[in-house]
């Protein structure tokens, strides 16, 4: 990251950044790219503002950029999750990222930064956010607290181009007057304290361990019908289901099963969809994974 503190915006989270971002840049009618699949809440707070959206496929290597340039080159704004993509899990590689600044340069574009789960990586060295490759110009960074930390804390922030944090600042303070500031004072402290770094040391290994115990459990149980995209980031995998089989039938049995496994299908918009299943590992231990495979076993039987 390359910025002072002064371009730092407190939220509640990463969905009110996106939100107040949405509401500054955007008009109706404006292209927006958008990540195919992507995240629906990000979806709908631009639906909400009117932006047409531009659905860019992703690949192993995370968006498409010379696929969007096809699609839409005078997008506005690009809305994008580089170090996990959501859902499918994979970090925007090193090419696309600058790739993706050049084009948002040249098209006078802005980049929204999406980087809900960058604390949780399991291999490999730490991935450069987009805003510090491009010296915060083009990139408006998001963060949130609430994942590293708990959902209800409702605190995150935004990391603005200087030029923006006048106008991202009223639209806050119209919406919200200002920022809780007990609930900052106590995350303060905690990190300050260096509680806050061996917190995510500490989830880092439990997280990678539960990961590693739940893509086991899969593959043992159900590596016929599955086939399980590990990913070396963030708080989910993914399990693509084999043989056609349909993820919305499959994610009810898993529910009534009382499993909470997504179906990756509808998060698709412009293209066909992969049929798959998001499962999140970070809220279950180690030893709840073999039983919770087993009923969903039993669900997908
Ligand atoms: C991709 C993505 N972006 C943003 C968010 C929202 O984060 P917050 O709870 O900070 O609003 C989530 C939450 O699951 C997410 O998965």
């Amino acid at each position: 990251m390359r910025c002072e503190a002064d371009q730092i915006l407190i939220t509640t989270g990463a969905q009110h950044a996106q939100d107040i971002i949405a509401r500054v840049l955007l008009s109706p009618g404006d292209p927006v790219w958008v990540e195919d699949p992507g995240y629906p809440a990000t979806l709908r707070i631009l639906e909400t503002v009117g932006a047409r959206l531009v659905p860019v496929p992703v690949d192993e290597e995370g968006l498409n950029v010379a696929e969007g340039v096809r699609m839409a080159s005078d997008a506005r704004a690009a809305f994008v999750t580089p170090s996990h993509q959501y859902p499918l899990g994979m970090a925007l590689s090193m090419d696309r990222r600058l790739e993706l600044l050049a084009w948002a340069r040249e098209a006078g574009a802005w980049v929204v930064e999406d980087d809900y789960a960058s604390e949780f990586r399991y291999a490999g060295p730490p991935l450069t956010a987009l805003q510090g490759l491009d010296g915060g110009q083009r990139v408006i960074y998001v963060g949130t607290l609430n994942k590293a930390l708990f959902p209800g804390l409702r605190l995150g922030y935004l990391v603005a181009p200087r030029a923006l944090v006048g106008p991202l600042s009223q639209a806050r303070r119209m919406m919200d007057r200002q920022a809780p500031t007990l609930t900052q004072a106590i995350v303060l402290d905690f990190m300050a304290e260096g509680e806050f770094a061996a917190h995510i040391r500490r989830r880092r290994v439990a997280y990678g361990a539960q990961r590693d115990a739940l893509a086991r459990a899969l593959e043992a149980r159900l590596g016929h019908v599955l086939e399980i995209a590990s990913p070396d980031q963030g708080l989910h995998l993914i399990a693509y289901l084999k043989g056609g089989r349909c993820d919305l039938e499959a994610e009810a049995r898993a529910d009534a099963h009382h499993v909470t496994a997504q179906a990756i299908s509808r998060l698709y918009r412009g293209r066909e969809p992969r049929s798959g299943l998001l499962l999140g590992f970070s809220g279950y231990p180690v030893r709840a994974m073999a039983p919770g495979v087993a009923r969903l076993a039993r669900a997908l039987a």
